[in-house]
C-alpha cells in the first residue's frame, strides 16, 4: 500500500487558521439579512458519517441509484479514463463509487481522493488501501472550490470523477464556476466523469431530502453542534427544527434549521437574535435535466460527450472532455 497524505499550506482543514475561517464564514452567514451557513461545513466527521448513514435510509435514492448505474455500466463508464491515468476525486467521501471503476482499470496509476473531511478522508484511504495494495493512493485534504496543486510527481494523464451530485449544492453560475476550475487544476486534457441527479416528481425529492428516521435532520443540526462544540457557540439546538423542499421554479431542494421560538444564540462575543419561523438557509441541492446540465459543462469549457442513467432517469452520469 502507498499512501501518501499531503497537506500542503493550500489546505485550510490543515492550516493553523481553519477554525477562523469557520468562525469567520459563519458570523459573515448568521448576520446576513436572510442567514446562511455553506454546506461545506456539514463536514466533520460526524458529518460524513451522517451523510453515509443518509445514503442508507430508504427515501434517499441518489446514492443507491448511481451505485446501479455503475454497477451496470461501469465497463463503459471506465472506458472513458484514458489509460495509466491518475483519478483525482473531487469530495471522494466513501470511496463505493471509486471502486466501481477501479474494478474496470487495473491499469490506474493513481489515486487523489480531495475532501474537506480531513479524519474521514484518511481513514477511508487507508481502507481502499488494503484492498488495492499496488494502487498509489494520496489524499488530499482540502476544499476543491480554492486554488489547490495536484501532487508533485504524478506521471501520466490525469481525469477527474466527481460523482453523488455534489455539484448540484452549488447555484449554477458558481457550478459552471466550479467545473472551470476543476478544467484548470486537471489539466487540458482531462476527463471528467459526473454524477449528476435529475429533476423529478416533487415527493420524491421533498420526501429524500426529510426522511421518516429523522437522519437528514442530524446531519443538518450537525451544523449547530459543529458551532458549539468548535467555536464556543451559545446555542440551544433543540429549538431549531430541520426543513427541507423542493422549489419547482428554482429546480432545487432547500434546507434551513427554523428557529421554534424567538431567541439568542452568541458566538465570540456577538449576539445574533432570531425571530420565530426564522431560518438559517444550510444547503441548496440542485436537480437538472439531462440537456441543462450539458449547457451547464459546455458553458464552463468542457465537451459534453457520454450519459449514462437508469432506467428510471432518476439519476445520470456524464463524461465530459477538453478537447
Ligand atoms: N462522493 C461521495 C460523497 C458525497 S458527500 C458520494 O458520492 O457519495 C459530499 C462530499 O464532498 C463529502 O465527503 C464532503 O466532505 C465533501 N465536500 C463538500 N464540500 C467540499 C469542498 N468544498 N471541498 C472538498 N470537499 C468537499
Ligand atoms: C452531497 N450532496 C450531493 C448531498 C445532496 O443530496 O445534496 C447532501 C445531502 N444533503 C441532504 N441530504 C444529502
Amino acid at each position: 500500500m502507498t499512501i501518501n497524505p499531503v497537506f500542503t499550506d493550500a489546505t485550510p482543514i490543515a492550516a493553523p487558521d481553519a477554525g477562523r475561517q469557520f468562525l469567520d464564514d459563519a458570523l459573515a452567514g448568521l448576520t446576513a439579512p436572510r442567514k446562511f451557513l455553506s454546506a461545506k461545513y456539514f463536514y466533520d466527521k460526524a458529518g460524513s458519517d451522517l451523510f453515509e448513514a443518509i445514503t442508507r435510509q430508504p427515501e434517499y435514492y441518489p446514492t443507491r441509484t448511481e451505485l446501479g448505474i455503475l454497477d451496470v455500466q461501469g465497463a463503459s463508464i471506465a472506458a472513458a479514463l484514458p489509460a495509466r491515468a491518475n483519478l483525482v476525486e473531487f469530495g471522494s467521501g466513501s470511496t463505493a463509487k471509486v471502486r466501481r471503476l477501479m474494478a474496470h482499470r487495473p491499469d490506474l496509476a493513481g489515486y487523489v481522493p480531495v475532501d474537506v473531511s480531513a479524519d474521514f478522508l484518511r481513514s477511508e484511504a487507508e481502507a481502499l488501501g488494503r484492498d488495492f495494495p499496488h494502487l498509489s493512493i494520496t489524499p488530499v485534504a482540502a476544499d476543491f472550490t480554492r486554488a489547490f496543486t495536484l501532487p508533485e510527481g504524478l506521471a501520466g494523464p490525469v481525469a477527474g470523477f466527481f460523482p453523488g451530485s455534489t455539484i448540484g449544492n452549488f447555484e449554477p453560475p458558481q457550478a459552471a464556476r466550479l467545473l472551470a476550475h476543476f478544467g484548470r487544476v486537471l489539466g487540458p486534457e482531462a476527463t471528467l466523469i459526473i454524477g449528476v441527479d435529475l429533476v423529478k416528481d416533487r415527493a420524491v425529492l421533498d420526501a429524500a431530502y426529510d426522511d421518516a428516521a429523522g437522519v437528514t435532520a442530524a446531519f443538518n443540526r450537525n451544523l449547530l453542534v459543529r458551532l458549539s462544540h468548535e467555536l464556543g457557540a451559545e446555542i440551544d439546538i433543540d429549538a431549531f427544527a430541520h426543513r427541507a423542499f423542493f422549489d419547482v421554479e428554482a429546480s432545487r431542494i432547500e434546507m434551513h434549521l427554523v428557529s421554534l421560538k424567538a431567541q439568542t444564540l452568541r458566538l465570540a462575543n456577538r449576539r445574533i437574535a432570531f425571530a420565530e419561523g426564522e431560518t438559517i438557509h444550510t444547503e441548496n441541492s440542485y436537480k437538472y435535466t439531462v440537456e441543462g446540465f450539458r449547457d451547464l459543462a459546455r458553458e464552463a469549457g468542457w465537451i459534453a460527450g457520454e450519459v449514462w442513467t437508469d432506467p428510471d432517469l432518476l439519476f445520470s452520469i456524464h463524461a465530459l472532455t477538453r478537447n
